[in-house]
């Protein structure tokens, strides 16, 4: 058997003092009602070994872990653009990191999941996410982030067993494109031959690199997975996850178009949807993982449901507790031993001029996803990237996510908009006002109240006097979308 480098022994050190969480449901704490939820699955026999907390406040959070008893708790994180060349240098990156800090203190998370991917990119703002460029330079500032990440997360948590949480990548969905020098797998290989992170793995999210890699070409499904599953570091991974899919309401109309005109296999156009049913598809992906020989330090398994009808998250839970019944325990990585000691390796940090590189690649991404240059540049044509549907991004995923996505502008503001369009301006001006310059973040990451202040911006730009209306519709939606924010919870102890 081959010697574990000194990384990955410190990521065996650190993965082996985390207890195996079995399976779970990866929810947020708004939507759906987490109290109705338990109980409703504590009626069908089938309470979940644990659940992962999207990101809320801290008093919510407090109340979770208060209720939640001696339940097993995890935490998916929201807003570190480690992905970002400027992370490092930026103070309130490292605010941000205590924040979190702060929150896997009080649930006793034992790691901390986010998505290797940003909602924010060289001053321009996103709803959902963006993947990371795949490029090598990418995969090193990602390293030199997460370790910041972790570091900064063994100083200033420390669980009741001594340890600090471990730091997950995971890795995210395509939608309709990839940008990259890299196959995905390489870009994760190379991440963790660098820091001692542990990685999530979502099985929609692999099928989405199947869809718009472009591998659908070529290859079978299986064929796919299997060849992923060999380059891909499977023994970091520590939690998988499983969602729905589907055709995004953006381009329905659109979509049904392009299937009628299309011969031969072509897929469905799903992207990742948590709201949606999960496909079979993907429980026949996830078979095919859970047998692989190299997935050797799996704590968790969690069906991923935040904003999914309660219903539907009960009936597809039961299903895959009993599907999924005989995972856990499973077996330790045999014949390795760890350090016991502290961290016995040493990383330089990643060049400025890497840094400025992938800074002027980042420019260039975010010129391109928003039609502003074309897709050019050795990011752009090698053979791991694919952007033949980049067209649907630019021109119908995010225009939509700007006006309807997460707060459905017209709705937002109603007065604001008739007044509007009665002075002849479209609200359609608003997605190109959005993308027009790039913006710094004042504070932590909030598209909602991105989207409040944006638009005030817009209609005192286009209409000045319609500027004391506009302000009146903000200030109300701030008011309750604060107060939203911090919800009483009943209690939900011993439901898991
Ligand atoms: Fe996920």
């Amino acid at each position: 058997m081959a010697v574990p480098s000194p990384v990955h022994r410190e990521f065996l050190r650190r993965v082996e003092r985390i207890p195996a969480h079995g399976l779970g449901l990866s929810i947020d704490v708004y939507s759906p009602d987490l109290t109705s939820l338990l109980q409703a699955l504590q009626q069908r026999q089938v309470p979940p070994a644990y659940l992962e907390i999207f990101r809320a406040t801290p008093n919510t959070l407090a109340l979770v872990r208060k209720q939640a008893g001696n339940g097993l708790l995890a935490y998916h994180g929201e807003g570190l653009w480690l992905t970002q060349p400027e992370a490092a240098d930026d103070p309130l990156f490292r605010q941000e990191v205590c924040e979190v800090a702060g929150h896997l203190q009080t649930l006793q998370s034992a790691w901390l999941n986010h998505e290797c991917a940003t909602k924010y990119i060289s001053g321009y703002s996103y709803g959902t996410y963006l993947p990371p460029l795949y490029t090598e330079c990418s995969a090193e500032v990602v390293a030199d982030n997460t370790m910041l990440v972790q570091n900064l997360l063994d100083r200033h948590c420390q669980l009741a067993n001594g340890e600090a949480p471990l730091v997950l990548l995971e890795m995210a969905p395509l939608t309709y494109f990839v940008a990259g020098t890299l196959t995905i797998p390489t870009f994760f290989r190379l991440v963790t031959e660098q820091v001692p992170c542990g990685l999530v793995l979502d099985v929609g999210h692999l099928w989405t690199v199947f869809r718009y890699s472009g591998a659908w070409r070529t290859r079978s499904l299986v064929q796919f997975v299997d060849t992923f599953l060999g380059e891909f570091p499977l023994q970091r991974v520590v939690e998988i996850h499983v969602a729905g899919l589907a055709i995004h309401e953006s381009s329905l109309a659109v979509r049904s178009e392009l299937m009628k005109t299309s011969s031969g296999d072509f897929l469905p156009v799903w992207t990742d949807a948590h709201a949606a049913p999960i496909p079979p598809v993907l429980f026949e992906m996830l078979d095919q993982i859970l047998s692989h020989p190299r997935l050797t330090n799996l704590k968790g398994l969690a069906l991923e449901v935040d904003t999914k009808p309660e219903e539907l998250i009960v009936d597809e839970f039961a299903r895959f507790s009993q599907r999924y019944a005989t995972v856990f325990p499973r077996k330790a990585d045999a014949g390795i031993s760890c350090d016991r000691g502290g961290t016995s390796f040493q990383r330089k940090p990643v060049s400025a001029s890497i840094r400025r590189t992938l800074g002027e690649a980042y420019d260039r991404y975010a010129r391109v996803v928003a039609g502003r240059a074309k897709p050019e540049g050795p990011e752009w044509n090698q053979p791991s990237a694919c952007t033949g549907e980049l067209v649907t991004y630019r021109s119908v995923y995010l225009p939509y996510e700007i006006l309807h996505w997460g707060g459905e502008v017209e709705a937002m503001f109603p007065e604001s908009c008739r007044r509007l369009t009665e002075e002849g301006v479209p609200l359609s001006e608003f997605v190109p006002f959005w993308f027009r310059q790039p913006r710094p973040l004042s504070g932590s990451y909030d598209f909602f109240l991105l989207k409040i202040e944006r638009f005030l911006e817009f209609v005192r730009e286009k209409a000045p006097e319609l500027g004391g209306i506009a302000e009146r519709e903000a200030d109300e939606l701030s008011q309750a979308y604060h107060s939203a924010n911090e919800p009483a919870i009943p209690a939900v102890s011993e439901l898991i």
